[in-house]
């Protein structure tokens, strides 16, 4: 049975991790490959708090049982992938009301021309969504859910990196403005704490059934937990030239190929090459094969999710246990924020 071990170690140790996905859609390939195995390896040797920005997803997604069924996926599939509810903190976003405040307080202090040029925002009118102040506002409270932890590490794609820095330029605009013994040089004398991006390795590397980028977006992912024969369809229309049965094939254009090479141990994939090269083996049956391998590698995530789905209560009281463990661990943080900002009970 394949196993669901990442590939490469993670190069960090004794942080704080914190890491969130949007509710936006249902996960595919791309984004266990891209995210959540790497979220998976980083348990280990850190202290990791992930979590389902649902308040993120009221940007984008407007249906509110959708949002539901999709936070509610979101959490089944982080548990299912191997986030260890013991070792490391999971919960909903929502459940967690300090971050709202204190993305209220940052936002005071965020200057208008930091949100302007967020690259993000102007792409998601560019998508055709509305410019509402919640998408506007939407790096501010990314801000928050990382500040609330004083996260040393967030691993991150590619394309938050932006986010990234508007979160470090909010944490120093907000110590400037609040703490006497502020030293922007060395970064002492702050409440809040400068996070390092953890950039993710490309999640380009893995195409969708169209050859493009894998993306929610674009509905062109691999769910590796849709049932067998949707999942069956969706690899099956991946998207090929019109070589037959025995032409030969070039792998590394193909799409398949590369799907199957993630899989595949280094003699399957050296013999796939060769199929492929020498000609003989059709794209339905290297769509199969690659079918099989999925199955395979994701066979026990997929029992433990099916075991999970029928179990909501269960997931329930993880992630009430969770928030409360969230709120618990940064009550200190949010009594400093407080009083450097002078709001709440005075002490
Ligand atoms: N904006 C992130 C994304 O779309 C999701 C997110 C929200 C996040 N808050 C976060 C990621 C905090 C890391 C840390 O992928």
């Amino acid at each position: 049975m394949a196993s669901l071990e990442p590939a490469e170690r993670p190069r960090i140790a004794g942080q704080q991790v914190l890491a969130g996905i949007q509710p936006s859609g249902i996960q595919h390939l791309g984004n266990y490959f891209g995210a959540v195995r790497q979220f998976i390896a980083l348990q280990e040797g850190n202290r990791a708090a992930y979590f389902m920005a649902d308040l993120h997803s009221l940007t984008s997604i407007r249906d509110a049982k959708r949002r539901r069924e999709l936070t509610h996926a979101v959490a089944l599939d982080f548990l299912a992938l191997g986030v260890d509810p013991k070792r490391s903190v999971l919960y909903r976003q929502s459940d967690f009301p300090e971050v709202t405040e204190l993305a209220w307080i940052l936002t005071t202090v965020t200057p208008m021309g930091l949100l302007q040029r967020c690259v993000s925002y102007k792409d998601k009118l560019e998508q055709g969504l509305k410019p509402d102040h919640g998408l506007f506002a939407y790096p501010v409270l990314q801000a928050a859910d990382i500040l609330i932890w004083r996260a040393d590490c967030v691993p991150v794609g590619q394309d938050q990196k932006q986010h990234l820095e508007v979160t470090r330029d909010v944490a120093v605009k907000f110590n400037r403005t609040f703490c006497q013994d502020f030293d922007p040089q060395t970064g002492e004398g702050g409440v809040l704490v400068l996070p390092e991006p953890y950039i993710l390795e490309e999640v380009a590397a893995i195409p969708g059934i169209d050859g493009r980028k894998m993306s929610k977006t674009v509905q062109n992912g691999i769910e590796m937990f849709a049932p067998e024969k949707a999942l069956r369809r969706q690899i099956m229309g991946i998207v090929t030239d019109s070589k037959g049965v025995e032409a030969a094939k070039d792998p590394e254009t193909s799409t398949i190929f590369q799907l199957y090479s993630l899989f595949a141990n280094p003699e399957e994939r050296a013999a796939m090459e060769q199929a492929f090269r020498k000609g003989g083996l059709g794209y339905g049956d290297a769509k199969q094969a690659l079918y099989e391998k999925v199955l395979a590698y994701f066979a026990d995530a997929r029992a433990k999710r099916r075991e999970l789905e029928s179990r909501p209560d269960t997931v329930e009281d993880i992630l009430r246990d969770g928030a409360a463990r969230a709120r618990a661990a940064t009550a200190e943080l949010m009594h400093e924020v407080r009083a450097a900002a002078g709001v709440g009970p005075p002490r």
